[in-house]
């Protein structure tokens, strides 16, 4: 099954194999993966290019290590269409994950510069500020931090913005949400936020800004999340211009 005349260099070829028991289900998420040992006699190559096989799939995200246990396999990415203007949610609710958040802070702060300038008040006026871990089925998956414009948004308070943000907004206070403005770049997750996020120190995550308007086009939000790059992978529909 390893063709080691084959100029695909062996650990890649390794690797493939994996891949596909993992994509036929031989190896379902959370299975853990035969040692090291045992590939490399099943295969009949050294332990060093299971090695690399094994952490190049570890970097894919197709597999994670745990210390002193061993390496299993990754539960499926959810994948997350980028183009609709939707909630988290939202997002969740349709792939069938209960969504949940857990407030780390909710109350007014003074708005910082930048926040201010985007949300158009002044620097230093006061902003609904909350931070949100965002959970589905329990397993965190976000960490967001919200800045609402204080005129817009009324009788917020805690416990509805710990359910969903846009239906106390588009149910309760009438409001449209028209656009968003949205921003996704690579990052590599801050210490302290590790832990909330269930991942590892260091671990890559895709920040994400969006700032979000009426359809009046009064500014409603600005909002940095910080995605766990091991649980997501966004998804664009690209058209080719005419
Ligand atoms: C996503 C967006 C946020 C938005 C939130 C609303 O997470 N990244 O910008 O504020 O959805 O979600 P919910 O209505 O579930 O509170």
């Amino acid at each position: 099954m390893i063709d080691k005349h084959s100029s695909i260099p062996i650990y890649y070829q390794l690797a493939e194999q994996i891949k596909g028991r993992i994509h036929r289900g031989e190896l379902a998420p959370g299975d853990v993966l035969p040692s090291e040992r045992d590939f490399a006699e099943q295969y009949d190559i050294s332990r060093m290019t299971v090695r690399q096989a094994i952490t190049s799939l570890v970097n894919e995200g197709l597999l994670y290590r745990r210390k002193g246990t061993g390496t299993f396999v990754s539960e499926p990415k959810i994948e997350q269409a980028v183009g609709g203007l939707t909630s988290f949610t939202e997002d969740m609710r349709s792939r069938g994950l209960e969504p949940a958040s857990r407030m780390l802070h909710f109350g007014e702060v003074p708005a910082p510069g930048d926040v201010a300038l985007i949300l158009g008040i002044a620097e230093g006026d006061n902003v609904i500020e909350m931070r949100r871990i965002r959970l589905a089925d329990n397993v965190p998956m976000a960490l967001e931090t919200t800045w609402l414009h204080p005129s817009v948004v009324h009788g917020l308070t805690e416990k509805e913005a710990e359910s969903s943000l846009y239906s106390y907004l588009e149910e309760t206070l009438g409001l449209i949400i028209g656009r968003a403005e949205q921003a996704l770049e690579a990052s590599l997750v801050m210490p302290e936020e590790a832990d909330i996020l269930g991942v590892e120190k260091g671990a890559p995550v895709l920040s994400i800004e969006r700032r979000t308007y009426l359809a009046d086009d009064r500014p409603l939000e600005v909002v940095r999340s910080k995605y766990r790059a091991d649980r997501y992978r966004f998804m664009m529909d690209l058209q080719r211009a005419k």
